[in-house]
Protein backbone atom coordinates (compact mmCIF):
# COMPACT_ATOMS: atom_id res chain seq x y z
CA UNK A 1 0.00 0.00 0.00
CA UNK A 2 1.81 3.43 -0.93
CA UNK A 3 0.62 6.05 2.14
CA UNK A 4 0.34 9.08 -0.21
CA UNK A 5 -3.04 9.45 -2.06
CA UNK A 6 -3.06 9.91 -5.31
CA UNK A 7 -4.79 13.83 -6.34
CA UNK A 8 -6.39 13.65 -9.53
CA UNK A 9 -5.28 17.41 -11.12
CA UNK A 10 -8.39 17.68 -13.12
CA UNK A 11 -7.88 21.03 -14.17
CA UNK A 12 -8.72 22.64 -17.68
CA UNK A 13 -5.83 25.23 -17.30
CA UNK A 14 -2.14 25.24 -16.15
CA UNK A 15 -3.04 28.27 -14.42
CA UNK A 16 -5.25 26.48 -12.15
CA UNK A 17 -3.18 23.84 -12.10
CA UNK A 18 -0.71 25.86 -10.69
CA UNK A 19 -2.55 28.14 -8.56
CA UNK A 20 -3.85 24.89 -6.43
CA UNK A 21 -0.24 23.41 -6.09
CA UNK A 22 0.78 26.37 -4.75
CA UNK A 23 -1.04 25.20 -1.56
CA UNK A 24 0.96 22.24 -1.50
CA UNK A 25 4.88 23.44 -1.15
CA UNK A 26 6.04 21.47 1.74
CA UNK A 27 3.96 18.77 0.76
CA UNK A 28 5.75 16.21 -1.78
CA UNK A 29 2.48 14.82 -3.73
CA UNK A 30 1.81 11.63 -6.08
CA UNK A 31 -0.51 13.56 -8.52
CA UNK A 32 -3.33 11.93 -11.73
CA UNK A 33 -2.43 13.66 -15.04
CA UNK A 34 -5.02 12.96 -17.53
CA UNK A 35 -5.40 13.83 -21.11
CA UNK A 36 -6.87 17.02 -20.65
CA UNK A 37 -3.64 18.97 -19.18
CA UNK A 38 -1.74 16.62 -21.11
CA UNK A 39 -2.85 16.92 -25.07
CA UNK A 40 -2.82 21.02 -24.45
CA UNK A 41 0.49 21.49 -22.94
CA UNK A 42 2.39 18.43 -23.97
CA UNK A 43 5.83 16.58 -21.79
CA UNK A 44 6.55 20.27 -20.54
CA UNK A 45 3.25 19.60 -17.99
CA UNK A 46 4.89 16.51 -16.43
CA UNK A 47 8.12 18.20 -16.31
CA UNK A 48 7.36 20.94 -14.57
CA UNK A 49 5.29 18.84 -12.20
CA UNK A 50 8.48 16.70 -12.28
CA UNK A 51 10.85 19.41 -10.81
CA UNK A 52 8.41 20.28 -8.42
CA UNK A 53 8.84 17.21 -6.49
CA UNK A 54 5.34 15.39 -7.19
CA UNK A 55 5.33 11.88 -8.83
CA UNK A 56 3.07 11.82 -11.30
CA UNK A 57 0.48 8.78 -12.52
CA UNK A 58 -0.13 9.84 -16.29
CA UNK A 59 -3.19 8.80 -17.26
CA UNK A 60 -3.76 8.50 -20.93
CA UNK A 61 -4.80 5.41 -21.03
CA UNK A 62 -3.00 4.23 -24.54
CA UNK A 63 -4.68 2.03 -26.84
CA UNK A 64 -3.80 1.21 -30.22
CA UNK A 65 -1.40 -1.03 -32.24
CA UNK A 66 1.25 -2.87 -30.01
CA UNK A 67 4.41 -1.24 -32.52
CA UNK A 68 3.06 2.74 -32.02
CA UNK A 69 2.05 1.99 -28.21
CA UNK A 70 5.94 1.01 -27.77
CA UNK A 71 7.09 3.46 -29.28
CA UNK A 72 4.85 6.33 -27.62
CA UNK A 73 5.67 4.07 -24.20
CA UNK A 74 9.80 4.13 -24.39
CA UNK A 75 8.85 8.36 -25.22
CA UNK A 76 6.97 8.57 -22.13
CA UNK A 77 8.66 6.81 -19.95
CA UNK A 78 11.62 9.19 -20.57
CA UNK A 79 9.97 11.65 -18.60
CA UNK A 80 10.34 10.37 -15.22
CA UNK A 81 7.20 9.29 -14.96
CA UNK A 82 5.89 7.02 -11.96
CA UNK A 83 2.68 5.49 -13.25
CA UNK A 84 0.74 5.07 -16.67
CA UNK A 85 -1.76 3.28 -18.01
CA UNK A 86 -3.57 1.10 -21.42
CA UNK A 87 -6.62 -0.36 -22.28
CA UNK A 88 -6.80 -4.01 -21.32
CA UNK A 89 -9.13 -3.91 -24.41
CA UNK A 90 -6.10 -3.21 -26.63
CA UNK A 91 -4.90 -6.95 -25.90
CA UNK A 92 -1.56 -8.73 -24.37
CA UNK A 93 0.34 -8.48 -27.42
CA UNK A 94 0.05 -4.51 -26.96
CA UNK A 95 0.51 -4.38 -23.48
CA UNK A 96 3.93 -6.60 -23.69
CA UNK A 97 4.65 -3.68 -26.08
CA UNK A 98 3.48 -1.26 -23.88
CA UNK A 99 5.99 -3.03 -21.19
CA UNK A 100 9.02 -3.32 -23.32
CA UNK A 101 8.54 0.35 -24.24
CA UNK A 102 8.50 1.05 -20.92
CA UNK A 103 11.87 -0.74 -20.19
CA UNK A 104 13.88 0.74 -22.91
CA UNK A 105 12.77 4.42 -22.21
CA UNK A 106 13.18 4.38 -18.28
CA UNK A 107 16.46 6.15 -17.68
CA UNK A 108 19.65 4.04 -16.34
CA UNK A 109 19.09 3.77 -12.77
CA UNK A 110 15.45 5.53 -12.41
CA UNK A 111 13.06 3.09 -11.73
CA UNK A 112 10.22 1.67 -13.89
CA UNK A 113 7.26 3.30 -13.93
CA UNK A 114 3.92 0.89 -12.95
CA UNK A 115 2.07 0.09 -15.93
CA UNK A 116 -1.94 -0.13 -15.42
CA UNK A 117 -4.21 -1.43 -17.16
CA UNK A 118 -7.67 -0.42 -17.40
CA UNK A 119 -10.60 -3.13 -17.85
CA UNK A 120 -14.08 -1.78 -18.36
CA UNK A 121 -14.60 2.23 -18.26
CA UNK A 122 -16.59 2.84 -15.36
CA UNK A 123 -19.07 4.21 -17.47
CA UNK A 124 -19.68 1.42 -19.42
CA UNK A 125 -22.42 -0.34 -18.24
CA UNK A 126 -23.54 -4.15 -18.72
CA UNK A 127 -25.82 -3.14 -21.27
CA UNK A 128 -23.62 -1.84 -23.67
CA UNK A 129 -20.87 -4.22 -22.83
CA UNK A 130 -23.42 -6.55 -24.11
CA UNK A 131 -24.53 -4.57 -27.15
CA UNK A 132 -22.04 -2.60 -28.11
CA UNK A 133 -18.83 -5.01 -27.98
CA UNK A 134 -20.61 -8.01 -27.88
CA UNK A 135 -19.37 -8.89 -24.69
CA UNK A 136 -21.51 -11.73 -23.33
CA UNK A 137 -20.72 -12.28 -19.79
CA UNK A 138 -20.76 -10.04 -16.62
CA UNK A 139 -19.08 -6.81 -16.42
CA UNK A 140 -17.60 -8.43 -13.37
CA UNK A 141 -16.70 -11.36 -15.42
CA UNK A 142 -14.90 -9.09 -18.08
CA UNK A 143 -13.70 -6.98 -15.22
CA UNK A 144 -11.46 -10.15 -13.68
CA UNK A 145 -10.76 -11.12 -17.22
CA UNK A 146 -8.85 -8.21 -18.27
CA UNK A 147 -7.42 -7.91 -15.24
CA UNK A 148 -6.13 -11.68 -15.66
CA UNK A 149 -4.94 -10.99 -18.70
CA UNK A 150 -3.32 -8.18 -17.46
CA UNK A 151 -1.82 -9.81 -15.15
CA UNK A 152 -0.25 -12.53 -17.59
CA UNK A 153 0.95 -9.99 -20.22
CA UNK A 154 3.46 -8.91 -17.35
CA UNK A 155 1.63 -5.35 -16.21
CA UNK A 156 1.79 -4.31 -12.12
CA UNK A 157 -2.37 -3.69 -11.97
CA UNK A 158 -5.50 -2.48 -12.60
CA UNK A 159 -7.86 0.71 -11.97
CA UNK A 160 -11.15 -0.78 -10.43
CA UNK A 161 -13.72 0.01 -7.69
CA UNK A 162 -12.58 -0.73 -4.24
CA UNK A 163 -15.16 -3.08 -3.81
CA UNK A 164 -13.22 -5.05 -6.49
CA UNK A 165 -9.85 -5.10 -5.07
CA UNK A 166 -10.42 -8.45 -3.26
CA UNK A 167 -12.07 -10.08 -5.77
CA UNK A 168 -9.07 -8.99 -8.50
CA UNK A 169 -6.42 -9.84 -6.19
CA UNK A 170 -7.91 -13.60 -5.84
CA UNK A 171 -8.02 -13.65 -9.17
CA UNK A 172 -4.61 -12.15 -10.31
CA UNK A 173 -2.11 -12.84 -6.75
CA UNK A 174 -2.30 -10.48 -4.14
CA UNK A 175 0.92 -8.01 -4.49
CA UNK A 176 -1.41 -7.63 -8.37
CA UNK A 177 -2.16 -3.65 -7.75
CA UNK A 178 -5.59 -2.30 -7.41
CA UNK A 179 -5.53 1.68 -8.22
CA UNK A 180 -8.98 3.08 -6.64
CA UNK A 181 -10.93 5.98 -7.33
CA UNK A 182 -14.46 6.58 -6.51
CA UNK A 183 -12.79 8.16 -2.85
CA UNK A 184 -15.41 9.97 -0.84
CA UNK A 185 -14.42 10.39 2.93
CA UNK A 186 -17.72 9.95 5.02
CA UNK A 187 -19.96 13.02 5.05
CA UNK A 188 -18.82 14.09 1.54
CA UNK A 189 -20.47 15.14 -1.65
CA UNK A 190 -20.84 11.58 -3.75
CA UNK A 191 -20.87 13.85 -7.36
CA UNK A 192 -21.14 11.42 -9.93
CA UNK A 193 -19.44 9.05 -8.25
CA UNK A 194 -21.54 5.74 -7.40
CA UNK A 195 -19.25 2.82 -5.78
CA UNK A 196 -17.42 5.20 -3.30
CA UNK A 197 -15.59 3.81 -0.19
CA UNK A 198 -14.00 6.21 2.75
CA UNK A 199 -10.19 5.92 2.72
CA UNK A 200 -9.97 3.46 5.67
CA UNK A 201 -12.61 1.59 4.10
CA UNK A 202 -10.61 1.34 0.79
CA UNK A 203 -7.67 0.11 2.84
CA UNK A 204 -9.32 -2.92 4.43
CA UNK A 205 -10.78 -3.78 1.17
CA UNK A 206 -7.16 -4.33 -0.50
CA UNK A 207 -6.77 -0.87 -2.39
CA UNK A 208 -3.21 -0.52 -2.98
CA UNK A 209 -3.40 3.21 -4.18
CA UNK A 210 -6.21 5.63 -3.51
CA UNK A 211 -6.98 8.27 -6.29
CA UNK A 212 -8.40 11.41 -4.80
CA UNK A 213 -10.25 14.52 -6.85
CA UNK A 214 -13.01 16.45 -5.92
CA UNK A 215 -12.99 16.50 -2.27
CA UNK A 216 -9.30 17.50 -1.91
CA UNK A 217 -9.28 20.20 -5.55
CA UNK A 218 -12.75 21.68 -4.47
CA UNK A 219 -12.37 21.97 -0.91
CA UNK A 220 -11.99 25.03 0.80
CA UNK A 221 -9.10 24.24 2.38
CA UNK A 222 -7.12 21.49 -0.04
CA UNK A 223 -4.62 21.59 2.27
CA UNK A 224 -6.17 20.02 4.96
CA UNK A 225 -8.55 17.99 3.14
CA UNK A 226 -5.47 16.05 1.85
CA UNK A 227 -3.63 16.09 4.95
CA UNK A 228 -6.96 14.90 6.49
CA UNK A 229 -7.75 11.96 3.70
CA UNK A 230 -3.88 10.48 3.97
CA UNK A 231 -4.28 10.11 7.74
CA UNK A 232 -7.29 8.73 7.06
CA UNK A 233 -5.61 6.27 4.70
CA UNK A 234 -3.04 5.62 6.80
CA UNK A 235 -5.39 4.32 9.45
CA UNK A 236 -3.89 7.44 11.67
CA UNK A 237 -7.57 8.69 12.48
O1 LIG B 1 -13.19 13.85 -8.27
P1 LIG B 1 -13.06 12.36 -8.10
O2 LIG B 1 -12.48 11.96 -6.75
O3 LIG B 1 -14.34 11.63 -8.40
O4 LIG B 1 -11.98 11.96 -9.19
C1 LIG B 1 -11.61 10.66 -9.45
C2 LIG B 1 -10.62 10.61 -10.57
O5 LIG B 1 -10.44 9.26 -10.96
C3 LIG B 1 -11.03 11.34 -11.83
O6 LIG B 1 -9.85 11.81 -12.46
C4 LIG B 1 -11.70 10.27 -12.65
O7 LIG B 1 -11.64 10.53 -14.04
C5 LIG B 1 -10.82 9.07 -12.31
N1 LIG B 1 -11.43 7.76 -12.52
C6 LIG B 1 -12.63 7.39 -11.95
N2 LIG B 1 -13.15 6.15 -12.19
C7 LIG B 1 -12.48 5.28 -12.96
C8 LIG B 1 -11.28 5.64 -13.53
C9 LIG B 1 -10.77 6.91 -13.29
O8 LIG B 1 -13.23 8.16 -11.21
N3 LIG B 1 -12.95 4.08 -13.14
Amino acid sequence: MNDKPIVALDFSTVEETKDFLQLFQDESLYVKLGMELYYQNGPEVVRWIKDLGHQIFLDLKLHDIPHTVYRAMKGLAALDIDMINVHAAGGSEMMKAAKTGIMDGTPTHAEVPKLIAVTQLTSTTEEMMHQEQLIQSSLMESVIHYAQVSKRAGLDGVVCSAWEAELIQKSTSSNFLCITPGIRPSGSVYGDQKRVATPELAKELGSSYIVVGRPITQAIDPLSAYLEIKQQWNGEK
